[in-house]
């Protein structure tokens, strides 16, 4: 099969990555998309740097095996822990990598100006990505992080709107008030508590990486040669557990039922090791 007509890889922890698989449906109708969701281990936002790594190397190799022409890390988690090594794997088997915190950095800097609040599960602040690459491309900029773990829960629940998310909503953005003119919504959950986020924040713009990952894909795809034209795009979505609750909960994020949907076993070859694999075997 010609390399271009291969599907783009998608993962995340679980369903929030499909808000990024919405905004690529969007942007490029006419590629194929492969999403893998790790329903079995969701949420990897409250784990160690070293699990995340390990769990997005084992989903990235499924997804490699599965052929596709590039990877999409659609959770700001494992970009924070997993792009580095994912990136360097990818680059060894020629697949381009892409995550989701440099786009959503630079849609950030083009609408900042002076105070940039980021939000996302505890993993991503403790990470500290996205406030590092701001400091680096924007110094003049200030920067505040905020954790709200509560918002995964929430957007899993479909309490998205309404007295409880606004409540929480307030609490959790009451630091952010003074003055913070941007703010991204590092974590791919968030998209759907907008309604709440900006109530609280009114005068704030908000920053939803997905659309910014999907221009980025668009382009890497492009500067490849991997681009597909006049075709149908289709999305298969495979998960780790449960599926039904994936197609329940991800009919929010994505707009429209994740169909179809496969229950998966991941295997125990991860990312790093196929691409060593590759390297060795090539002549
Ligand atoms: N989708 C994840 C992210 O963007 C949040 C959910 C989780 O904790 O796994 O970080």
């Amino acid at each position: 099969m010609n390399r271009q007509e291969l599907p783009i890889g998608v993962f995340d922890s679980g369903v929030g990555g499909l808000t990024v698989v919405a905004a690529l449906r969007e942007l490029m109708p006419d590629e194929d998309i492969l999403y893998l969701g790790d329903t079995a281990r969701v949420p990897y936002g409250t784990r160690s740097p070293s699990t995340v790594n390990r769990y997005a190397q084992g989903v990235a190799g499924h997804l490699v095996r599965r052929g596709i022409k590039a990877l999409v890390v659609a959770c700001n988690t494992a970009t924070t822990y997993a792009l580095d090594s994912l990136t360097l794997a990818g680059a060894q088997l020629d697949i381009p990598v892409v995550g989701v915190i440099a786009p959503g950095v630079e849609a950030a800097i083009a609408t900042a100006k002076s105070h940039v609040g980021i939000i996302g599960t505890l993993g991503t602040i403790r990470g500290n990505a996205y406030a590092q690459m701001l400091k680096l491309a924007a110094p003049e900029l200030q920067v505040t992080s905020i954790p709200c773990p509560l918002f995964v829960a929430l957007a899993e629940e479909g309490w998205t709107e309404g007295a409880i998310a606004n409540a929480i909503a307030e609490r959790y953005l009451e630091p952010l008030k003074n003055g913070t003119d941007t703010l991204i919504l590092g974590c791919t959950h968030y998209p759907l508590l907008t309604a709440a986020i900006a109530a609280a924040l009114p005068h704030v713009t908000l920053v939803d990486s997905a659309h910014a990952t999907a221009h980025s894909v668009s382009s890497t795809l492009e500067a490849h040669g991997l681009r597909r034209h006049g075709h149908q795009g289709k999305s298969r979505f495979l998960v780790t557990d449960n599926p039904e609750r994936f197609i329940a909960v991800g009919t929010r994020f994505l707009g429209r039922a994740p169909q179809p949907t496969e229950l998966i076993d991941l295997d125990a070859l991860d990312l790093a090791a196929w691409a060593r694999k590759a390297t060795e075997e090539s002549p």
